[in-house]
Protein backbone atom coordinates (compact mmCIF):
# COMPACT_ATOMS: atom_id res chain seq x y z
CA UNK A 1 0.00 0.00 0.00
CA UNK A 2 1.27 3.50 -0.86
CA UNK A 3 0.97 5.99 2.49
CA UNK A 4 0.98 9.35 2.52
CA UNK A 5 2.35 11.27 5.67
CA UNK A 6 1.44 15.01 5.84
CA UNK A 7 3.82 17.32 7.89
CA UNK A 8 7.58 18.15 7.87
CA UNK A 9 8.73 17.66 11.76
CA UNK A 10 10.48 15.32 13.35
CA UNK A 11 7.58 14.01 14.97
CA UNK A 12 6.23 13.15 11.01
CA UNK A 13 10.14 11.43 11.08
CA UNK A 14 9.67 9.16 13.85
CA UNK A 15 5.80 8.33 12.41
CA UNK A 16 7.43 7.29 9.37
CA UNK A 17 10.25 5.47 10.91
CA UNK A 18 7.63 3.45 12.83
CA UNK A 19 4.84 3.08 9.81
CA UNK A 20 7.82 1.47 7.71
CA UNK A 21 7.90 -1.13 10.10
CA UNK A 22 4.98 -2.50 8.49
CA UNK A 23 5.66 -5.21 5.74
CA UNK A 24 2.42 -3.47 3.66
CA UNK A 25 3.74 -0.45 3.48
CA UNK A 26 5.33 -0.60 0.31
CA UNK A 27 5.92 3.06 -0.14
CA UNK A 28 5.80 6.28 1.71
CA UNK A 29 5.34 9.41 0.19
CA UNK A 30 5.77 12.48 2.68
CA UNK A 31 4.69 15.64 1.56
CA UNK A 32 6.32 18.69 2.16
CA UNK A 33 8.61 16.49 4.33
CA UNK A 34 12.57 16.73 5.46
CA UNK A 35 15.67 16.07 5.10
CA UNK A 36 15.49 13.04 7.42
CA UNK A 37 12.15 11.73 5.59
CA UNK A 38 13.95 11.79 1.97
CA UNK A 39 15.30 8.72 3.68
CA UNK A 40 12.19 6.92 4.39
CA UNK A 41 10.22 7.45 1.25
CA UNK A 42 9.69 10.12 -1.59
CA UNK A 43 9.07 13.64 -0.28
CA UNK A 44 7.00 16.03 -2.68
CA UNK A 45 6.96 19.69 -2.47
CA UNK A 46 3.09 19.76 -1.54
CA UNK A 47 2.33 22.22 1.45
CA UNK A 48 0.57 20.52 4.59
CA UNK A 49 -2.75 22.64 4.35
CA UNK A 50 -2.86 22.61 0.50
CA UNK A 51 -6.17 20.47 0.41
CA UNK A 52 -6.21 20.61 -3.60
CA UNK A 53 -2.42 19.97 -4.05
CA UNK A 54 -2.98 16.75 -2.20
CA UNK A 55 -5.81 15.26 -3.55
CA UNK A 56 -4.25 15.83 -6.77
CA UNK A 57 -0.77 13.45 -5.40
CA UNK A 58 -3.69 11.25 -3.65
CA UNK A 59 -4.68 10.65 -7.09
CA UNK A 60 -1.41 10.81 -8.85
CA UNK A 61 0.45 8.46 -6.05
CA UNK A 62 -2.44 6.37 -5.47
CA UNK A 63 -2.60 6.43 -2.07
CA UNK A 64 -4.34 3.95 0.07
CA UNK A 65 -3.79 5.31 2.94
CA UNK A 66 -2.92 9.03 4.39
CA UNK A 67 -1.95 10.01 7.54
CA UNK A 68 -2.31 14.06 8.77
CA UNK A 69 -0.01 14.79 11.47
CA UNK A 70 0.22 18.11 12.35
CA UNK A 71 -2.47 20.94 13.23
CA UNK A 72 -3.18 23.33 11.08
CA UNK A 73 -3.98 21.13 7.97
CA UNK A 74 -6.24 19.20 10.71
CA UNK A 75 -8.11 22.46 12.06
CA UNK A 76 -8.52 23.40 8.30
CA UNK A 77 -10.17 20.12 7.05
CA UNK A 78 -7.88 18.17 5.58
CA UNK A 79 -9.20 14.79 7.19
CA UNK A 80 -12.68 15.53 6.09
CA UNK A 81 -11.25 16.54 2.09
CA UNK A 82 -9.28 13.15 2.33
CA UNK A 83 -11.99 11.10 3.61
CA UNK A 84 -14.59 13.28 1.03
CA UNK A 85 -12.19 12.23 -2.14
CA UNK A 86 -12.23 8.73 -0.83
CA UNK A 87 -8.86 8.67 0.59
CA UNK A 88 -9.08 6.46 4.16
CA UNK A 89 -7.04 8.63 6.69
CA UNK A 90 -5.63 9.27 10.28
CA UNK A 91 -6.95 12.41 12.10
CA UNK A 92 -10.06 13.90 12.87
CA UNK A 93 -12.43 15.67 11.15
CA UNK A 94 -12.26 19.73 11.34
CA UNK A 95 -15.29 20.03 13.38
CA UNK A 96 -13.53 17.12 16.14
CA UNK A 97 -10.25 19.29 15.64
CA UNK A 98 -11.79 22.33 16.98
CA UNK A 99 -10.67 20.86 20.43
CA UNK A 100 -6.90 22.27 19.60
CA UNK A 101 -8.05 24.99 17.32
CA UNK A 102 -10.12 26.53 19.47
CA UNK A 103 -9.13 26.83 23.13
CA UNK A 104 -12.21 28.62 23.86
CA UNK A 105 -14.13 25.79 22.19
CA UNK A 106 -12.18 23.61 24.47
CA UNK A 107 -12.75 24.98 27.89
CA UNK A 108 -16.58 24.90 26.70
CA UNK A 109 -16.54 21.71 25.98
CA UNK A 110 -14.70 20.79 28.62
CA UNK A 111 -17.52 22.58 30.93
CA UNK A 112 -20.60 20.73 29.15
CA UNK A 113 -18.80 17.21 30.55
CA UNK A 114 -17.45 18.08 33.93
CA UNK A 115 -13.66 17.62 32.59
CA UNK A 116 -11.22 19.24 35.55
CA UNK A 117 -9.67 22.40 33.97
CA UNK A 118 -8.25 25.41 35.08
CA UNK A 119 -10.99 28.22 35.63
CA UNK A 120 -11.16 31.07 32.51
CA UNK A 121 -12.57 33.92 31.20
CA UNK A 122 -12.96 34.44 27.47
CA UNK A 123 -12.64 38.07 25.62
CA UNK A 124 -12.88 39.07 22.17
CA UNK A 125 -11.83 42.48 22.64
CA UNK A 126 -8.91 43.86 24.39
CA UNK A 127 -10.31 46.56 26.55
CA UNK A 128 -12.86 44.20 27.97
CA UNK A 129 -9.83 41.84 28.89
CA UNK A 130 -7.58 44.73 30.35
CA UNK A 131 -10.42 46.01 32.36
CA UNK A 132 -11.40 41.98 33.77
CA UNK A 133 -7.18 41.97 34.71
CA UNK A 134 -7.23 45.05 36.44
CA UNK A 135 -8.54 42.87 39.34
CA UNK A 136 -8.27 39.40 38.40
CA UNK A 137 -5.47 37.33 40.74
CA UNK A 138 -2.04 37.07 39.32
CA UNK A 139 -0.21 34.74 38.08
CA UNK A 140 -2.53 34.33 35.72
CA UNK A 141 -2.07 32.96 32.05
CA UNK A 142 -2.81 34.91 28.82
CA UNK A 143 -3.86 32.38 25.41
CA UNK A 144 -4.54 33.12 22.22
CA UNK A 145 -7.42 31.14 20.75
CA UNK A 146 -5.93 29.66 18.40
CA UNK A 147 -3.19 27.88 16.71
CA UNK A 148 0.08 29.43 17.86
CA UNK A 149 2.74 26.80 16.76
CA UNK A 150 2.92 26.34 20.80
CA UNK A 151 3.91 30.25 21.22
CA UNK A 152 0.59 32.01 22.09
CA UNK A 153 0.90 31.44 25.63
CA UNK A 154 1.92 33.17 28.16
CA UNK A 155 1.93 32.69 31.97
CA UNK A 156 2.44 36.12 33.82
CA UNK A 157 3.34 36.85 37.22
CA UNK A 158 2.24 40.20 37.56
CA UNK A 159 -0.84 42.12 36.00
CA UNK A 160 1.72 44.36 33.73
CA UNK A 161 2.96 41.78 32.16
CA UNK A 162 -0.28 40.05 31.71
CA UNK A 163 -1.86 43.28 29.95
CA UNK A 164 1.65 43.24 27.95
CA UNK A 165 0.78 39.65 26.86
CA UNK A 166 -3.05 40.78 25.76
CA UNK A 167 -2.04 43.84 23.66
CA UNK A 168 0.36 41.80 21.87
CA UNK A 169 -1.92 38.96 21.12
CA UNK A 170 -4.99 41.11 20.49
CA UNK A 171 -4.08 45.10 19.20
CA UNK A 172 -0.42 43.85 17.72
CA UNK A 173 -1.22 40.43 16.61
CA UNK A 174 2.15 38.87 17.16
CA UNK A 175 0.02 35.36 16.49
CA UNK A 176 -1.97 36.83 13.53
CA UNK A 177 -5.63 36.07 13.59
CA UNK A 178 -5.11 32.97 16.27
CA UNK A 179 -5.33 35.86 18.77
CA UNK A 180 -8.55 37.79 17.75
CA UNK A 181 -10.12 35.77 21.12
CA UNK A 182 -7.74 35.26 24.20
CA UNK A 183 -8.66 33.44 27.41
CA UNK A 184 -6.96 34.47 30.64
CA UNK A 185 -7.01 31.60 32.67
CA UNK A 186 -6.11 30.50 36.02
CA UNK A 187 -2.56 29.56 36.66
CA UNK A 188 -2.23 25.96 37.77
CA UNK A 189 0.78 24.53 39.86
CA UNK A 190 2.00 20.98 39.72
CA UNK A 191 3.98 18.41 37.48
CA UNK A 192 3.33 18.24 33.60
CA UNK A 193 2.76 15.39 32.04
CA UNK A 194 1.36 14.28 28.49
CA UNK A 195 -0.77 11.43 27.60
CA UNK A 196 -1.09 10.53 23.51
CA UNK A 197 -4.00 8.27 22.93
CA UNK A 198 -4.97 6.42 20.33
CA UNK A 199 -8.85 6.51 19.49
CA UNK A 200 -10.98 5.65 17.44
CA UNK A 201 -14.23 7.89 18.45
CA UNK A 202 -15.11 5.04 20.93
CA UNK A 203 -12.20 3.17 22.50
CA UNK A 204 -9.32 5.20 23.79
CA UNK A 205 -6.01 3.72 24.22
CA UNK A 206 -3.31 6.05 25.99
CA UNK A 207 0.05 5.56 25.03
CA UNK A 208 3.26 5.77 27.37
CA UNK A 209 3.05 9.25 29.48
CA UNK A 210 5.78 11.62 28.83
CA UNK A 211 7.37 14.29 29.63
CA UNK A 212 7.99 17.80 27.55
CA UNK A 213 10.59 20.77 28.13
CA UNK A 214 8.38 23.70 26.85
CA UNK A 215 10.69 26.54 27.95
CA UNK A 216 13.70 27.57 25.65
CA UNK A 217 16.77 27.60 28.40
CA UNK A 218 17.61 25.46 31.55
CA UNK A 219 15.72 25.77 34.75
CA UNK A 220 12.34 26.37 32.60
CA UNK A 221 13.35 29.95 31.92
CA UNK A 222 12.46 31.98 28.45
CA UNK A 223 9.86 31.65 26.39
CA UNK A 224 7.30 28.66 25.48
CA UNK A 225 8.96 27.00 21.99
CA UNK A 226 7.48 23.97 20.44
CA UNK A 227 9.45 21.39 23.09
CA UNK A 228 12.97 21.49 23.39
CA UNK A 229 13.26 17.79 24.59
CA UNK A 230 11.23 15.34 26.03
CA UNK A 231 11.47 12.02 28.59
CA UNK A 232 8.87 9.02 28.48
CA UNK A 233 7.74 7.34 30.60
CA UNK A 234 7.12 10.51 32.98
CA UNK A 235 7.69 9.65 36.44
CA UNK A 236 4.97 11.97 37.91
CA UNK A 237 2.35 9.64 36.39
CA UNK A 238 1.55 7.25 38.91
CA UNK A 239 -0.70 4.24 38.11
CA UNK A 240 -3.04 5.80 40.66
CA UNK A 241 -3.11 8.99 38.25
CA UNK A 242 -3.32 6.94 35.30
CA UNK A 243 -6.63 5.46 36.68
CA UNK A 244 -7.94 9.30 37.05
CA UNK A 245 -7.19 10.81 34.28
CA UNK A 246 -8.95 7.69 31.81
CA UNK A 247 -12.02 8.03 34.43
CA UNK A 248 -12.33 11.90 35.12
CA UNK A 249 -10.61 12.43 31.54
CA UNK A 250 -9.83 10.79 28.55
CA UNK A 251 -13.48 8.75 28.90
CA UNK A 252 -15.59 11.86 28.72
CA UNK A 253 -13.19 13.58 26.20
CA UNK A 254 -13.88 10.93 23.85
CA UNK A 255 -17.84 10.38 25.04
CA UNK A 256 -18.14 14.06 24.95
CA UNK A 257 -17.02 14.43 21.65
CA UNK A 258 -19.01 11.24 20.02
CA UNK A 259 -22.29 12.73 21.77
CA UNK A 260 -21.61 16.08 20.35
CA UNK A 261 -22.03 14.39 16.83
CA UNK A 262 -18.03 15.28 16.38
CA UNK A 263 -16.16 11.89 17.29
CA UNK A 264 -12.39 12.15 17.63
CA UNK A 265 -10.57 9.43 15.41
CA UNK A 266 -6.83 9.91 15.57
CA UNK A 267 -4.33 10.71 18.19
CA UNK A 268 -5.37 12.89 21.26
CA UNK A 269 -2.95 14.58 23.01
CA UNK A 270 -3.65 15.48 26.60
CA UNK A 271 -1.98 17.97 28.59
CA UNK A 272 -2.22 17.37 32.00
CA UNK A 273 -1.51 19.19 35.22
CA UNK A 274 -1.04 17.06 38.37
CA UNK A 275 -2.14 19.44 40.92
CA UNK A 276 -2.95 19.29 44.34
CA UNK A 277 -6.96 18.28 43.31
CA UNK A 278 -6.02 15.82 41.07
CA UNK A 279 -5.16 15.75 36.97
CA UNK A 280 -6.50 18.51 35.03
CA UNK A 281 -6.49 19.53 31.26
CA UNK A 282 -4.41 22.28 30.36
CA UNK A 283 -4.72 21.92 26.89
CA UNK A 284 -6.13 19.25 24.55
CA UNK A 285 -4.39 18.92 20.74
CA UNK A 286 -5.70 16.68 17.98
CA UNK A 287 -2.80 15.06 16.88
CA UNK A 288 1.35 13.77 18.02
CA UNK A 289 2.85 15.86 19.79
CA UNK A 290 6.26 16.67 19.38
CA UNK A 291 8.76 16.04 21.22
CA UNK A 292 6.23 13.90 22.62
CA UNK A 293 6.14 11.39 19.45
CA UNK A 294 10.27 10.92 19.04
CA UNK A 295 10.11 9.06 23.05
CA UNK A 296 6.83 7.43 22.72
CA UNK A 297 6.79 5.52 19.17
CA UNK A 298 10.50 4.00 20.01
CA UNK A 299 8.83 2.44 23.08
CA UNK A 300 5.35 1.02 20.94
CA UNK A 301 6.07 -2.56 20.88
CA UNK A 302 2.73 -2.70 18.45
CA UNK A 303 2.69 -2.27 15.05
CA UNK A 304 2.02 1.22 14.51
CA UNK A 305 0.22 1.52 11.37
CA UNK A 306 -2.47 -1.40 12.14
CA UNK A 307 -3.21 1.16 15.18
CA UNK A 308 -3.55 3.58 13.01
CA UNK A 309 -5.45 1.58 10.27
CA UNK A 310 -7.81 0.77 13.30
CA UNK A 311 -8.25 3.83 14.68
CA UNK A 312 -9.67 5.11 11.37
CA UNK A 313 -11.88 1.58 10.63
CA UNK A 314 -13.32 1.95 14.07
CA UNK A 315 -11.55 -1.15 15.17
CA UNK A 316 -9.06 0.12 18.17
CA UNK A 317 -10.84 -2.73 21.07
CA UNK A 318 -9.57 -5.45 19.04
CA UNK A 319 -6.27 -3.66 18.14
CA UNK A 320 -3.23 -4.56 20.23
CA UNK A 321 -1.09 -1.76 21.60
CA UNK A 322 1.63 -2.41 24.05
CA UNK A 323 4.28 -0.11 25.31
CA UNK A 324 8.12 -1.33 26.32
CA UNK A 325 8.63 -0.30 30.00
CA UNK A 326 12.08 0.86 28.56
CA UNK A 327 12.82 4.29 29.00
CA UNK A 328 13.44 7.58 26.20
CA UNK A 329 15.25 10.44 26.16
CA UNK A 330 15.03 12.84 23.13
CA UNK A 331 17.07 16.56 23.34
CA UNK A 332 16.10 18.89 20.87
CA UNK A 333 18.89 20.57 18.57
CA UNK A 334 17.44 24.30 17.32
CA UNK A 335 18.72 26.81 15.69
CA UNK A 336 19.99 30.29 17.00
CA UNK A 337 17.33 32.56 18.36
CA UNK A 338 14.45 30.19 18.18
CA UNK A 339 11.62 30.39 19.13
CA UNK A 340 12.05 34.27 17.68
CA UNK A 341 13.86 34.56 14.08
CA UNK A 342 16.08 32.23 13.59
CA UNK A 343 18.48 31.76 10.48
CA UNK A 344 18.56 29.30 8.60
CA UNK A 345 20.91 27.27 5.64
CA UNK A 346 23.71 25.77 7.90
CA UNK A 347 25.73 23.26 6.92
CA UNK A 348 24.85 20.36 9.42
CA UNK A 349 28.06 17.87 10.55
CA UNK A 350 28.28 14.78 12.66
CA UNK A 351 25.34 13.09 12.54
CA UNK A 352 27.14 9.43 11.62
CA UNK A 353 28.74 10.08 15.30
CA UNK A 354 25.52 11.01 16.44
CA UNK A 355 23.71 8.11 15.64
CA UNK A 356 26.22 5.52 17.30
CA UNK A 357 24.46 6.91 20.36
CA UNK A 358 21.18 7.71 19.68
CA UNK A 359 18.58 8.13 16.74
CA UNK A 360 18.57 10.60 14.84
CA UNK A 361 15.01 12.11 14.25
CA UNK A 362 15.19 15.37 11.83
CA UNK A 363 12.90 18.65 12.35
CA UNK A 364 14.36 21.56 10.52
CA UNK A 365 16.37 19.99 7.80
CA UNK A 366 17.00 19.82 4.30
CA UNK A 367 19.20 18.06 2.06
CA UNK A 368 20.38 20.16 -0.59
CA UNK A 369 20.82 19.07 -4.74
CA UNK A 370 24.23 18.51 -3.71
CA UNK A 371 23.57 16.11 -1.19
CA UNK A 372 24.86 18.84 1.43
CA UNK A 373 22.11 18.78 4.45
CA UNK A 374 21.62 21.83 6.02
CA UNK A 375 19.04 24.04 8.61
CA UNK A 376 15.58 24.64 7.80
CA UNK A 377 13.97 25.33 10.34
CA UNK A 378 13.67 26.56 14.40
CA UNK A 379 13.92 23.09 15.86
CA UNK A 380 16.28 21.03 13.80
CA UNK A 381 17.12 17.45 15.09
CA UNK A 382 15.69 15.12 17.39
CA UNK A 383 18.00 13.38 19.61
CA UNK A 384 16.37 10.16 20.68
CA UNK A 385 17.59 7.20 22.88
CA UNK A 386 16.33 4.37 24.33
CA UNK A 387 17.34 2.70 27.31
CA UNK A 388 16.05 0.29 30.17
CA UNK A 389 16.45 3.55 32.53
CA UNK A 390 16.30 7.02 32.21
CA UNK A 391 19.75 7.70 32.98
CA UNK A 392 21.06 5.51 30.58
CA UNK A 393 19.19 7.00 27.94
CA UNK A 394 20.07 10.76 28.75
CA UNK A 395 23.33 9.36 28.92
CA UNK A 396 22.87 8.38 25.35
CA UNK A 397 20.84 11.41 24.04
CA UNK A 398 23.26 13.91 25.21
CA UNK A 399 26.60 12.01 24.09
CA UNK A 400 24.88 12.23 20.66
CA UNK A 401 24.22 16.24 21.11
CA UNK A 402 27.89 16.62 21.54
CA UNK A 403 28.77 15.00 18.08
CA UNK A 404 26.81 17.17 16.26
CA UNK A 405 27.03 21.05 15.22
CA UNK A 406 26.27 23.84 13.30
CA UNK A 407 26.16 27.57 13.31
CA UNK A 408 24.33 28.97 16.13
CA UNK A 409 22.90 25.84 17.37
CA UNK A 410 21.66 25.85 21.10
CA UNK A 411 19.80 23.15 23.29
CA UNK A 412 19.10 22.36 26.59
CA UNK A 413 21.23 20.79 28.94
CA UNK A 414 18.76 19.57 31.80
CA UNK A 415 16.02 17.64 29.74
CA UNK A 416 14.86 15.04 32.29
CA UNK A 417 16.25 16.87 35.52
CA UNK A 418 12.92 16.99 37.34
CA UNK A 419 12.31 13.41 36.16
CA UNK A 420 15.28 12.18 37.65
CA UNK A 421 14.72 14.35 40.89
CA UNK A 422 11.07 12.45 40.90
CA UNK A 423 12.66 9.32 40.87
CA UNK A 424 15.25 9.54 43.17
CA UNK A 425 12.56 11.19 45.58
CA UNK A 426 10.58 8.14 44.76
CA UNK A 427 13.18 5.37 45.32
CA UNK A 428 14.19 7.41 48.84
CA UNK A 429 10.64 6.74 50.09
P1 LIG B 1 -0.24 25.21 26.01
O1 LIG B 1 0.25 25.69 24.67
O2 LIG B 1 -1.67 25.45 26.25
O3 LIG B 1 0.24 23.83 26.32
O4 LIG B 1 0.56 26.05 27.08
C1 LIG B 1 1.96 26.08 27.10
C2 LIG B 1 2.44 25.96 28.50
O5 LIG B 1 1.96 27.04 29.30
C3 LIG B 1 1.95 24.71 29.22
O6 LIG B 1 2.72 23.60 28.93
C4 LIG B 1 2.09 25.14 30.67
O7 LIG B 1 3.42 25.04 31.10
C5 LIG B 1 1.73 26.59 30.61
N1 LIG B 1 0.31 26.75 30.95
C6 LIG B 1 -0.74 26.76 30.11
N2 LIG B 1 -1.90 26.91 30.79
C7 LIG B 1 -1.57 27.00 32.09
C8 LIG B 1 -2.31 27.18 33.29
N3 LIG B 1 -3.64 27.32 33.28
N4 LIG B 1 -1.63 27.23 34.44
C9 LIG B 1 -0.28 27.12 34.48
N5 LIG B 1 0.48 26.95 33.38
C10 LIG B 1 -0.16 26.90 32.20
N1 LIG C 1 5.05 19.36 22.54
C1 LIG C 1 3.84 20.04 22.56
C2 LIG C 1 3.07 20.00 21.31
O1 LIG C 1 3.29 19.17 20.46
O2 LIG C 1 2.20 20.83 21.17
Amino acid sequence: MNVLLIGSGGREHALAESILGNPRVTKLYAAPGNGGLAACGECVPVAACDQAGMLALCREKQIGFAVVAPDDPLVGGMADALSAAGVPCFGPTRAAAALEGSKIFAKEFMARHGIPTARHAAFSDAASALAYLATAPVPVVVKADGCALGKGVTVCATREEAAAAVREAMEERKFGAAGARILLEECLEGPEVSVLAFTDGETVRPMVSSMDHKRAYDGDRGPNTGGMGAIAPNPFYTEAIARRAMDEIFLPTVRGMAEEGHPFRGCLYFGLMLTADGPKVIEYNCRFGDPETQVVLPLLESDLFDILLACAEGRLAQTPVRFSTDAAACVVLASGGYPGNVQKGFPISGLAEAARHAHVFHAGTKRLDDGTLVTSGGRVLGLTARAPTLPAALEKAYAAAECVSFEGMRFRRDIGEKALAALAEGSAK
